[in-house]
């Protein structure tokens, strides 16, 4: 298979050098790290979420909306399960007027044939303005990113919809979203204290998550796992680095009364090296019960990026502080946001309202 010249180079730098390639015009053009995105950003973003939601509500909006994008096409490469984040981005585009199209079973595309990343990424931009991806290869987004921002002449966007165990920067945009819009008329979130439990080892969604919460201040997150999946080094270091206080425990009963937001997450046995092997795992005392709510604030934030399987109790379903049907709710918005911003044209809403 033939290697585009200066992959390996570009992908040993550190992230903060390779940044500024996925920028154009001082703009996020591709959004592949979570660390792209600053508190301005985020602000803006959600202000820009609010307003679409508000331009919505009647069908004058909603078809002014779709003129806004309606001469864009978009490719959704998903090549690793997904439902929600997949169902997001594909009506964020329908809500905007782009037009769609999918791959989303790996044995249909031409990589089984031996055809090279950057070969097949070339291909997809002959026929769409933006790439949207989800793929078990780590860098695989980057990679895209990089290889349309050097070697060919037709450049577009690659928005990275999560990377194997390592990434899902939208997710974290609409989990951000989600505690900004509970928390706007309770002091925002700064000085809140976040409770992440389950897998966090493997979980790529509480790994994104960190990044932007290292953005507020006075945050302190409580790390609650076995220790088979506690979270990784390197996010640790980032928090450390970025002064956010963390503590790390096996004990949730424990840390539940004092939190503002508890965000679980399901076990990740997909990334098993041996299949079943973390099945043996007991996470029973992990997950949250119907029971548990007495003990935690009035006014806390209860979420989950889903699928569930039993972090958390359907009986919870009703009480006020779930949040996860919200949440995935506002991943649309944020992700209709996001799309407008890339293509630098989010101004066109402001003589709208
Ligand atoms: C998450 C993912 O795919 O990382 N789901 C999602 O995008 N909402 C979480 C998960 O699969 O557990």
């Amino acid at each position: 298979m033939q290697i585009y010249e200066g992959w390996d180079s570009f992908k040993n730098m550190p992230i903060i050098d390779k940044m500024p390639y996925f920028k154009h015009n001082d703009n996020i053009f591709d959004v592949i790290y979570t660390q792209q995105f600053d508190r301005n950003y985020l602000d803006y973003l959600f202000s820009l979420a609010d307003k679409i939601r508000k331009i919505a509500k009647n069908k004058s909006g909603k078809d002014f909306l779709q003129t806004i994008l309606s001469d864009k096409r978009a490719l959704l490469f998903f090549v690793q399960p997904s439902t929600r984040t997949f169902l997001s981005f594909l009506t964020a585009c329908q809500v905007l007027g782009v037009q769609t199209c999918e791959i989303r079973d790996p044995s249909t595309s031409s990589e089984v044939k031996g055809e090279s990343v950057e070969d097949m990424i070339r291909t997809f931009s002959s026929y769409v303005d933006l790439i949207i991806t989800r793929h078990v290869d780590e860098g695989f987004a980057e990679r895209a990113a990089w290889v349309l921002n050097t070697h060919a002449k037709r450049s577009l966007p690659v928005i990275n919809a999560g990377s194997g165990k390592d990434e899902h920067p939208t997710q974290a945009l609409l989990d951000i979203y989600t505690i900004q819009r509970a928390y706007s008329n309770k002091g925002g979130i700064s000085g809140k204290n976040v409770i992440l439990v389950g897998d966090l080892k493997r979980g790529r969604t509480v790994r994104s998550l960190c990044k932007l919460l290292a953005l507020y201040d006075d945050i302190k997150i409580s790390f609650v796992s076995p220790k088979e999946f506690a979270m990784r080094e390197d996010v640790l270091d980032f928090l450390t680095i970025n002064k956010v206080k963390f503590e790390i425990t096996d004990n949730l009963k424990q840390v539940l009364p004092l939190a503002d937001v508890v965000y679980a997450t399901r076990l990740q046995d997909e990334h098993d090296a041996v299949k079943g092997e973390s099945r043996l795992i007991d996470l029973s005392s992990f997950s949250l019960q119907y029971e548990n709510l007495r003990f935690m604030k009035e006014d806390s934030v209860i979420m989950h990026p889903f699928p569930r399987r039993n972090e958390i109790d359907v009986k919870i379903d009703n009480d006020k502080r779930a949040h996860y049907w919200k949440q995935a709710r506002n991943g649309m918005w944020i992700r209709i946001a996001l799309i407008l911003k890339i293509f630098q044209r989010d101004k066109i809403l402001i003589d709208w309202l």
